[in-house]
């Protein structure tokens, strides 16, 4: 595996993976887990050669969010693409990717705001800025995110139809299923932060979700199955629930009711010192 941390090696790095076929990205920011190592074998699927990109970028923390503490582990993250066969590993410095006089930002509207973009003004600017740019250096046949962060990932589809990306096309741009626990906790680098207690406890969400979607799948009124959504969270022992709310999977408008479209469940609650996320699919009714 071939690393490189700035901007000309990587451009004559990726011609030459170019040569051989499709490339794949998978963009990330480190402090990799077994969720990371999924999409680089699903990358390996779609294309002749993966190119990993890890960069903590400072455009999506927010000021009360602590860049400094976020984990930093190079040598260890670049063992584990060594091991899983990746061909490249692009870990920008900030200067490459923010050099002095960088003045540009990309705002997505609609799907950007609501849900994590509430408590995290910015967030997808920075996200959406530094995807776009992280697409225009690789310029990947397709690139992967986790489904995890759909939000992410509708904002990320939105400005690649909105600015006719081609490499990667709206439609190269793949989500791949959340990887969970044995428990069903979707997994993260926050759950790291959970001591035993709350990780046991943490258990609620996907449980309360999935009970939730049920109840929505079998007729229940939406609104009354959100709240005891919320409940049970809160029951489970979770400090609070910043959102839980059903919205048309693609567009995340609102849904009060069942539609006939796609719909995704997403979840943000805390507990202990972390706050967690998740989304699941809910089957649509029938026209
Ligand atoms: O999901 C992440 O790790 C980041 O938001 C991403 C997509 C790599 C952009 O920095």
């Amino acid at each position: 595996m071939q690393t490189v941390h700035t901007l000309d090696p990587l451009r004559s790095a990726v011609e030459q993976l170019r040569g051989a076929g499709p490339v794949a990205l998978v963009p990330t920011m480190g402090a990799l887990h077994e969720g990371h190592l999924t999409l680089v074998r699903e990358a390996r699927r779609h294309a002749r050669s993966v190119v990993v990109s890890i960069f903590v970028n400072p455009l999506q923390f927010g000021v009360n969010e602590d860049l400094d503490a976020y984990p930093r582990q190079l040598e260890r993250d670049s063992r584990l693409l060594e091991g899983e066969g990746v061909d490249l590993l692009w870990a920008p410095t900030v200067e490459a990717m923010y050099p002095a006089g960088f003045a540009s930002n990309i705002a997505v509207a609609g799907v950007s705001e609501g849900l994590c973009g509430a408590a995290r003004p910015g967030h997808f600017d920075g996200v959406a800025t530094v995807v776009c740019k992280l697409f225009n250096q690789v310029m990947p046949d397709v690139a992967l995110f986790g489904e995890k962060d759909w939000q992410q990932l509708a904002v990320i589809r939105r400005m690649a139809r909105d600015l006719d990306l081609t490499r990667p096309a709206a439609d190269a741009i793949l989500g791949v299923e959340t990887v969970r626990e044995a428990d069903g906790l979707a997994m993260s680098s926050r759950n790291a932060y959970l001591g035993a207690q709350d990780r046991a406890a943490a258990v609620a969400l996907p449980r309360a979700m999935r009970s939730a979607i049920a109840a929505i799948e079998s007729g229940a009124d939406v609104p009354w199955a959100l709240a005891r959504l919320e409940a049970e969270i809160v029951a489970g022992g979770f400090l609070s629930v910043d959102y839980g709310q059903l919205r048309d999977a693609d567009n995340l408008e609102v849904l009060g009711t069942r539609s006939t479209r796609p719909m995704r469940l997403l979840v943000a609650a805390r507990i202990g010192p972390a706050r967690l996320i998740d989304n699941m699919a809910v089957a649509p009714a029938r026209p």
